[in-house]
Formats: structure tokens, C-alpha cells, sequence
């Protein structure tokens, strides 16, 4: 039942100044719940009914009455409505109970095409800690647009392409060992790179030499093209390891090499349509009408840069999957990069640059300060998950030594932690990550909504209430009012996040659905109650547990029944 429609229904057959859609629009929630679940002022109605509105208030509450609400009472110039509580229960929880695990799927998108590119981690480097945020966000929100009916495609846009991997090559040719790099590829490269750079800070042409490997890569060259591959190739294992323990998903990995051929149409486009000119040998777009410093598009050498990759990525992206929004969750450091290309999108006349959207986010940084990229010293992410999952296995094999499969548990309350940190932040906000607080199960904790679950499932399967029909009435408690009231917005929240890019909204109301369940379990038992109020117990605990598990799908957080 829609109580708002059933509102402006009933105050329609009083009104007929104005329309339904008029009347549903003045429709208030009051500040207060005791003022009733909806207010109707009558200001607007004073001309028309040539009264005061505190006397049209009261005249119209007086006329009307229906069993959806339990009180229809003038205050003042409002008229305000009480949802009939036992109705709304019933409502609200058999929708869920219904929609069970397609709770909070709504056809939003009808199917329309939208791309998510997240993560695009760097070859040859290390994944640390500060990857995580790319990488939840962007797969939190791939999640929540598909739950809306959105047609989601998830891009990994790789750098795999740049000056950097003729430092790389190089650098393995003039000091690199295969034997040693295969054992342990990642760190072992970036040895070699951080060695680059402190060569060539004496030695300047070592600088040129690299850069004629990268245009040798460009140009096909087998040898720098086998050893560009056999790095991309390791650099992806390690990935993936990652990506597993994030349930992190991708339906491609084009990423900057991928454009290369298609770099060439770019630019004589850009060219013919007088978007570049030429300076000092190299190629800009002069983006000073529209406030920002010009544009490298060509280096002097004739080689390609980031930002012509992301130009031919997006038209590339605009054929391929005809997208109704392009989405690129990227660090805020990158703003001027994106709003930058994006223009010369538009100057080349495409209007669906408006549809690309740059989602920014913060830093984070480690409690301790041992987070800085440079010189190698970082944190390794996948460490990071792995002492996580490590915490945990102790803290199970003290409580809980006899539950099954225990290392399974152990990696999705503590990997379920860390993301549940990562995505409780508004994006855009610093954070510092930190053990305590995040692997608490007290507070606003991954593992505090993970055993709120938990203990739904419990009682679950321990109370047998099949069969006894469910009086909602006996949910009239405010403790289950406050729970019967957040589960129906849940849907709702759903499309905030979406809408705001934000999985935050969706993570902070998992976090307090699960205290509202606390303090209702707090106040109701639910062990040794008559059977009827078992029944009605039970089917909130039921509700409450279904949308757990789907909001914490949908903030890519695994739900153990058992902890
Ligand atoms: N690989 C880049 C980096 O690590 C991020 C790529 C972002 N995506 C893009 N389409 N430019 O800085």
C-alpha cells in the first residue's frame, strides 16, 4: 500500500482546487513522529474555501477516515496523518518477506547502459593500501546501478601504457634478472624503477633511452612488446589474487594500451575540426576560455600521452556501448585531468561528454604514518586483507573454535571490515584507516552489522514459528515502529547512493538498521513469548535479515550466517 497516495486520495475527495499531483506535492513529514507520518498544510487552500486554514484543517479532518490510518487530526493550519501502525507493519514487512533476496532490485534504468570504471591500477606496481578506495566505491556502485535495472558494464582501465614502461624495459635490460624478477615479480620491478630513477637523476639520457623504448613499444617493436607483455602478464596474477579476496568483478580490461591503434583517428579528428595547435613541436588544446591551463595532446617525439588515451577510451566507450552515463571513479587528484579531456570531448561536438562523470575521492592513510609512495615504502594491500583475515581467525579460534569452515568466515568478516571502513566515509573525505576501530565488533563496524546478521539467522533457526499466522498488530512497540519504519526506506537509500555516487548512504544505513535491530532485540524478547508473538517477532527478524544481506551485497560485504 502507498500511505501517500491513500493521503492524497483521501484529501482529494475534500479538494477540488487543486490536482493530485498539487496535493501530493504540499505533502510534509512532520519533524516529529507523535505529530503523526504525514502533514497537509492548508494554506493554499484559504482563497478557495474563503476560511482560515486552521478552520479548513479542522472541517476537512473532521469528513474523512479510512482504516489505513488510526488518526486524521487537525493542528493548527495542518492536518496531520497517523499510519494506522498494525497496516503499515504488514505492509512493509510482507514486501519484503516477498521480495526476499530481489529486496531493494527496482527497475530504476530499464536496462540503459552504464559503464563503471574503477579501479585501473598501474602495471608493474604495487597494489597498496590507497587502491582500495577506487576499487570499493567502483565496484559498491556497479553493484547498486545494476540492482536499479542499469545495463552495468565494469572497466578496469589498466595502465599498462605510458613513458613509464620504457623506464621499466630499460631498466630490466641494463640491471633486471628474469630469474630473480619471476620469483617475486612485482616488488623485484619496482626495485629496478626506483633504481631508474636515481640513475638517471646522474646520468640525463638515460631518460631519452627510455623514451625511445616507449616509442619503440608504440611502434610494435617484438622485443619491447614480449617484455611489456610478460610484465603485464605477472602484474595481473597479483591483481587478481586482490581482486578475489574483494569480490571485485570486471567484464573488461582495456585499459591505456588497448587504445593505441586508435589513437591515430583521434587525432587527425582533432586535428581537421582545429581543436590542437601546434607548440614548440608538440600538439595542446588551448583551454583557456574555459579557466584551465592548456592541454598536452602530442609530446614532441610524436608519442601519445594519458589524456589522448582517455579521449579515445570515451569514444571508444560511446560506440561500443552506446552508455547513458560513463562513470570514472578516480582520485580527486585527477579533477583538472577529467574536466580537461572532458571539454575537448565536447569541443569536438560530442554532447555526451556531459554523460561522463568524474567520481572523485580522498586519501587514505595509515594510523602509524608508514604510507608514502614514494621510494617503495607502502603498504601492500593485499597484506593489509590478508592480517585482517589473520585477526579474525584468532578471535574465532578463541570464541568460536568448533565453527565450520572457519578460514572462509575468518577472510569475509575480515576483508567485510576493511571495506566496511573504506565505504563508511563520505568518498570525498580523508580517512586514516585503523585496526582497532575497524575490526571491532562494537560501534560502526563491518563485523558489528556482520553479527547483527548473524544473530538473525539464529534466531531463525531456532525459533520455529511456520504456520502461525502473523498479527501486526503486536509490532506496536516503538523499538519495532523504528526498525518497521528504516527497513521502508530502503529502497529509497538505494537510489541516493546511486544518484550521489555515495555507497556511503547505503553503508551508514546498514550500520544503523542494525542497532535499530539491536535495540528492538534489547526490548523484545523473543525465546519464551507466546507463540503469536513469536510469529510476529519473527517475521520482522526475517525482514531485517533479508535486507542485511542485501544492503551488504550491494556494499560488496559478505553475509556468513554462522560466527
Ligand atoms: N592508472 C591511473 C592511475 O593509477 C588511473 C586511471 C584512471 N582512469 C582513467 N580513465 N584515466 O593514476
Amino acid at each position: 500500500m502507498d500511505f501517500k497516495q491513500e493521503v492524497v486520495a483521501l484529501l482529494k475527495t475534500q479538494i477540488d482546487a487543486l490536482t493530485e499531483a498539487e496535493i501530493e506535492e504540499s505533502i510534509e513529514v512532520p519533524k516529529y513522529t507523535h505529530m503523526g507520518d504525514f502533514a497537509f498544510p492548508c494554506f493554499k487552500l484559504s482563497k478557495a474555501f474563503r476560511k482560515a486554514p486552521n478552520m479548513i484543517a479542522t472541517e476537512i479532518a473532521s469528513n474523512i477516515s479510512n482504516d489505513a490510518f488510526e488518526g486524521i487530526e487537525a493542528a493548527g493550519p495542518y492536518i496531520n496523518f497517523t499510519i494506522n501502525k498494525a497496516a503499515y507493519a504488514k505492509d512493509v514487512i510482507e514486501h519484503v518477506l516477498d521480495l526476499n533476496d530481489d529486496f531493494g532490485k527496482q527497475n530504476i534504468g530499464n536496462n540503459d547502459s552504464v559503464i563503471v570504471e574503477f579501479s585501473s591500477v598501474n602495471i608493474a606496481k604495487v597494489m597498496h593500501i590507497g587502491h582500495i578506495r577506487s576499487a570499493m566505491i567502483g565496484n559498491s556502485l556497479a553493484r547498486i546501478y545494476k540492482a536499479l535495472n542499469y545495463n552495468v558494464t565494469r572497466i578496469n582501465h589498466l595502465g599498462d601504457y605510458g613513458t613509464q614502461f620504457g623506464k621499466m624495459i630499460l631498466a630490466y635490460k641494463l640491471w633486471g634478472d628474469r630469474a630473480v624478477i619471476e620469483q617475486n615479480p612485482v616488488d623485484e620491478l619496482v626495485k629496478l624503477y626506483v633504481k631508474f630513477h636515481d640513475e638517471a637523476d646522474k646520468d640525463d639520457s638515460l631518460n631519452d633511452q627510455a623514451r625511445e623504448w616507449f616509442l619503440k613499444l608504440e611502434q610494435g617493436d617484438a622485443e619491447a612488446t614480449e617484455l611489456w607483455q610478460w610484465m603485464k602478464d605477472f602484474s595481473m596474477v597479483e591483481f587478481n589474487r586482490v581482486y578475489e579476496l574483494l569480490n571485485c568483478e570486471f567484464d573488461s580490461f582495456a585499459g591505456e594500451s588497448f587504445y593505441s591503434d586508435k589513437m591515430p583517428a583521434i587525432l587527425t579528428e582533432l586535428r581537421e575540426k582545429n581543436i590542437v595547435k601546434k607548440d614548440d613541436g608538440a600538439e595542446i588544446v588551448d583551454l583557456e576560455p574555459y579557466g584551465m591551463p592548456p592541454c598536452l595532446i602530442t609530446k614532441r617525439d610524436g608519442s601519445s600521452l594519458y589524456v589522448t588515451r582517455d579521449i579515445a577510451a570515451a569514444v571508444y566507450r560511446k560506440k561500443t556501448y552506446d552508455f547513458k552515463k560513463n562513470i570514472y571513479v578516480v582520485g580527486a587528484e585527477q579533477k583538472l585531468h577529467f574536466q580537461q579531456w572532458m571539454q575537448i570531448v565536447k569541443l569536438m561536438g560530442y554532447d555526451w561528454a556531459d554523460d561522463c562523470v568524474h567520481v572523485p575521492f580522498g586519501l587514505v592513510s595509515m594510523e602509524d604514518g608508514a604510507m608514502s609512495t614514494r621510494k617503495g615504502r607502502v603498504v601492500k594491500l593485499e597484506e593489509v586483507l590478508l592480517k585482517a583475515k589473520e585477526s579474525i581467525l584468532e578471535i574465532i579460534e578463541e570464541k568460536n573454535p568448533t565453527l565450520d569452515n572457519k578460514e572462509e568466515v575468518a577472510k569475509q568478516v575480515g576483508v567485510g571490515a576493511i571495506v566496511f571502513q573504506e565505504l563508511f566515509h563520505n568518498r570525498i573525505k580523508d580517512y586514516v584507516f585503523s585496526w582497532e576501530r575497524m575490526l571491532s565488533s562494537e560501534g560502526e563496524t563491518g563485523p558489528y552489522v556482520q553479527y547483527s546478521h548473524a544473530r538473525a539467522c539464529s534466531l531463525m533457526r531456532n525459533i520455529d514459528v511456520e504456520g502461525i499466522p502473523v498479527d501486526y498488530s503486536l509490532l506496536n512497540d516503538e523499538a519495532s515502529m523504528e526498525v518497521v519504519r528504516h527497513l521502508s526506506k530502503f529502497e529509497q537509500v538505494i537510489q541516493d547512493a546511486a544518484r550521489k555516487y555515495e555507497p556511503s548512504i547505503l553503508t551508514r544505513y546498514i550500520c544503523s538498521l542494525a542497532q535499530l535491530f539491536n535495540s528492538f532485540y534489547n526490548a523484545n524478547r523473543i525465546s519464551d513469548q507466546s507463540p503469536e508473538i513469536q510469529a510476529a517477532r519473527m517475521a520482522l527478524v526475517k525482514a531485517v535479515k533479508i535486507t542485511l544481506k542485501n544492503g551488504l551485497y550491494l556494499v560488496t560485504i559478505d553475509a556468513p550466517e554462522r560466527l
